[in-house]
C-alpha cells in the first residue's frame, strides 16, 4: 500500500485507470439469472439442483458486490439515495445468512419449508431492492475527475 493511493483514499480522488464496467455488468447478470433458477428450483422442489444453484449464487453475487464497490469508487453518489441503496445492500447481505442457513435446516429436516419460504423470498425482495436502488444511485450519481 503506497502513499499516493492512500491519499487518494483520504481525498477521495478518483482512482486510476478505467473502472471494470464488463466485469461488473458481468457478474450482475449472472447473479440475477442464478436468482431465478433458484426460486425456479425451489419452487419446483428441485433439491439437488436448487442446492448446486445456490452454491453458484452466493459466490457470484459476492463478486458482483466486489466489482460493484470498485466500480463505484470511479463514482460520487448523493447521501440520500446511497443511504437507502446501503440499507437494501446491508439487509440483502445479513438476508442471504439466513435463507442459506433456514435452507440447510429445511433439507435436514430441522424446519418446515414454511420457514425457509418465507426467509428465501425476503431475501429475494431485498436483493432485487438492492439492484433496483443500486442502478439508481448510479443515474443519479457523476463520475468523480
Ligand atoms: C439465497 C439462498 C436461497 C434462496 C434464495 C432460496 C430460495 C428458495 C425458494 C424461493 C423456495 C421455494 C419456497 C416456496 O415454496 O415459495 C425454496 C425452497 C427450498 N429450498 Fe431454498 N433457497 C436458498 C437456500 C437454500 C439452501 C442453502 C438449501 C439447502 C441446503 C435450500 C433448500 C430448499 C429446499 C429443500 C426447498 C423446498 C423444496 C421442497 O419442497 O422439496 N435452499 N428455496
Amino acid at each position: 500500500m503506497n502513499s499516493t493511493w492512500m491519499i487518494g483514499v483520504v481525498l477521495q480522488e478518483r482512482p486510476v485507470g478505467a473502472p471494470p464496467w464488463t466485469a461488473f455488468v458481468v457478474a450482475v447478470a449472472l447473479t440475477l439469472v442464478a436468482l431465478l433458477f433458484a426460486i425456479w428450483t425451489g419452487r419446483t422442489a428441485r433439491r439437488r439442483l436448487h442446492v448446486v444453484t445456490v452454491c453458484f449464487l452466493v459466490p457470484v453475487l459476492a463478486t458482483a458486490i466486489y466489482f460493484a464497490e470498485t466500480v463505484g469508487s470511479y463514482w460520487v453518489f448523493p447521501a440520500v439515495p446511497l443511504q437507502i441503496h446501503l440499507g437494501f445492500a446491508y439487509t440483502a447481505s445479513a438476508a442471504t445468512l439466513l435463507a442459506v442457513g433456514s435452507g440447510i435446516a429445511h433439507i435436514r429436516g430441522w424446519v418446515r419449508r414454511s420457514t425457509h419460504a418465507p426467509v428465501a423470498w425476503f431475501f429475494v425482495a431485498a436483493a432485487v431492492g438492492a439492484v433496483a436502488t443500486g442502478t439508481w444511485i448510479f443515474l443519479v450519481g457523476s463520475p468523480r475527475v
